[in-house]
């Protein structure tokens, strides 16, 4: 992690890479390097801190090089200090890298019995490593890059540069963000088009698994599959860079794909991914805390449950999740040795603020998870929980919803283990599981060509129906919230258990009913529930997982199979299916999904 720009320059690109590095400060970061093609060499120079102390690094010992890489570093494998900060350096080889490389202590292991010693703590140092292996048994550098991709698990984006291949940046890109830029005679990569924006304004966005070639003569881009392709030029207004849709037509559908990542930087932020243990900031004493007091609107609510139901389960802690706004005026009864938990995106919903205030009033210590560091919760609460999913702009929420069950994910393993409910060895599994997650949203959302089928059929109901247990009744209200707000189709979000209390008279042949369930201690419930309304003539769309597809009930109208995940995860990897599904149908529709009728973004009158 965390942000990157690579240069194949005509004149010293020193100066340059810190000023595009400058530009990705905003993503946050705990040390900076760059390195650079020098001679038959690669010289790196890096520090901790802020980008002034490279500068100053830079000042003391000049970098000559007109090829060159840099990199913002947030600390996810070993602390922050120069010896974890990239650029990383093994034989040839020299590479900064955004993500986390799931599998890397199992090829720590294998290069450590080859014989190679490590600097760092770092999952990336083995990835230069491999690559240098390759290099060593005579394939050319592509080839040798392309072999090392092939090795590798997890969510990442990469540039690379090799000894003796002057003039070349190779780079890569799975689960996180990589753009090419296009200048005069000189290529520019970088996690973002803010990172090329101040050299050009001709962008090329990889796809999903591209690797790249860049050199004095343009870019050579490949898929995963190896066969050289093109991808479109876009010239993106410099202004408009912080906001760009990239290859998307709306924000929304942007921010569905931004997930993977915005949940790999928020779940980094609250687990120590070297050791396997959560890392909660802030001072809260989980062992003795009794009770937690969720309040939010919307989609921020709905994030609120999912917790409620994770906390719940692994750490026996009482959760209470409220509407605020109901919250507020109900005189509720509280005790000063609760938690009041704030959710919102925005900082400054005023139902939700309200709630905090009431709470603190009566003596409880609050926190916010929010993605508006700067607002008005965060400025007021004693802990902040910042997600980290990048700003916002499409009214729907999606990336801010999987981010902030990222939060609630790690807080409820890291109450678990203080109170005793899970020992050491669990939390470092289920730590695990959650450095998976990212990669399965990617996974989820490589779905997107079978949901667009179903969206055109689910256009044209008047009612839909969504379904599910456990955290999937969450996801299930989530599942309908998003359908109504961008395509003004009725849905209702249900637990599937009430089926019969109710929801079942709606049940027809035009009626789609989406059942979410992953293969979970729920499953059979919900199978059987599928069954039921299968009987009354119901047009389901079952989403389930690859283990669930092979115990579900025939005659589903459609069956969508998901990444097989652990419970701990399955919310976060189910929640892009059901986004896609509201995001296709509303363009089917023709609505304006960034900016749907009578909503805001952020609700700051009652
Ligand atoms: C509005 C937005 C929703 C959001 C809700 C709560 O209704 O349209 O997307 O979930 O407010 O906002 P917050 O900023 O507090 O999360």
């Amino acid at each position: 992690m965390c942000g990157i720009i690579g240069i194949v320059g005509k004149a010293p690109v020193a100066e340059r890479l810190v000023e595009s590095l400058k530009r990705l400060e905003y993503r946050g970061y705990d040390s900076a390097g760059v390195a650079g093609v020098v001679g038959s060499g690669v010289e790196r120079r890096r520090a901790k801190g802020k980008i002034k102390a490279l500068e100053e690094v830079l000042t003391a010992e000049p970098l000559t090089a007109t090829t060159g890489i840099g990199h913002t570093r947030w600390a996810t494998h070993g602390a922050p200090n120069v010896a974890n900060a990239h650029p990383h350096s093994a034989g040839r080889v020299t590479l900064v890298h955004n993500g986390i490389i799931e599998n890397f202590a199992e090829l720590k292991a294998e290069l450590a019995a080859a014989g190679r010693t490590f600097e760092s703590d770092t999952d990336t140092e083995v990835i230069a490593h491999l690559i240098d292996a390759e290099l060593a048994t005579g394939l050319a550098p592509i080839d040798a890059f392309k072999a090392t991709l092939d090795r590798l698990t997890g969510a990442y984006a990469l540039a690379v540069l090799i000894e003796g291949a002057e003039n070349l940046v190779l780079g890569a890109r799975r689960g996180s963000p990589l753009v090419v830029g296009e200048g005069q005679g000189e290529m520019f990569l970088g996690s973002d088009a803010l990172a090329v924006g101040p050299f050009t304004n001709r962008v090329i966005y990889l796809d999903e698994g591209d690797y790249v070639a860049l050199d004095h003569d343009g870019a050579r881009i490949f898929d995963a599959s190896g066969a050289a392709v093109t991808r479109p030029v876009r010239v993106v207004p410099t202004s408009a860079v912080m906001m760009e849709k990239g290859n998307y037509r709306h924000f929304m559908e942007k921010e569905i794909h931004d997930q993977p990542e915005g949940c790999q930087r928020t779940i980094a932020a609250y687990v120590d991914a070297l050791t396997s243990r959560t890392a909660i900031p802030g001072d809260v004493d989980w062992a003795k805390l009794e009770r937690i007091q969720i309040v939010a609107c919307g989609t921020s609510y709905i994030a609120g449950v999912v917790g409620k139901y994770l906390i719940e389960q692994l750490a026996d802690l009482p959760v209470d999740v409220e509407i605020a706004s109901e919250f507020r005026y109900r005189q509720p009864a509280l005790r000063p040795g609760a938690l009041v938990v704030a959710m919102s995106q925005s900082g400054e919903t005023a139902d939700t603020l309200a709630a905090l205030r009431y709470c603190k009033a009566k003596g409880m210590k609050s926190a916010v998870v929010v993605n508006a560091t700067e607002s008005t919760m965060a400025r007021e609460v004693d802990v902040v929980w910042p997600i980290h999913c990048g700003p916002e702009i499409g009214v729907a929420s999606t990336k801010a919803f999987t981010a902030q069950v990222s939060v609630l994910t790690a807080i409820a393993v890291a109450a678990a283990k203080a109170r005793g409910t899970i020992d050491a060895a669990e939390e470092q599994r289920l730590v695990k599981v959650l450095l998976e997650a990212p990669r399965l949203i990617a996974e989820a959302i490589h779905l997107e060509g079978a949901i667009k089928e179903i969206a055109a059929d689910v256009a044209k109901a008047r009612d839909v129906l969504y379904l599910g247990r456990g955290p999937m009744s969450a996801l299930a209200l989530e599942g309908a919230l998003k359908l109504k707000e961008i395509s003004y189709i009725h849905a209702e979000g249900y637990a599937a258990g009430e089926l019969k209390h109710g929801p079942i008279a709606l049940v027809d042949d035009k009626t789609p009913i989406v059942i979410l369930a992953p293969h979970d201690s729920w499953f059979e419930k919900s199978a059987s529930n599928m069954s039921e309304v299968m009987a009354r003539g119901g047009q389901v769309i079952f989403i389930t997982d690859t283990e669930g597809v092979k115990h579900a009930p025939e005659g589903a109208k459609v069956v969508v199979t998901a990444p097989a995940s652990d419970p701990l995860v399955s919310t976060l990897v189910m929640s892009a299916p059901i986004q896609l599904l509201a995001y296709h149908v509303a363009v089917i529709k023709g609505a304006d999904v960034d900016q749907p009728r009578n909503l805001a973004k952020s609700v700051t009158v009652e």
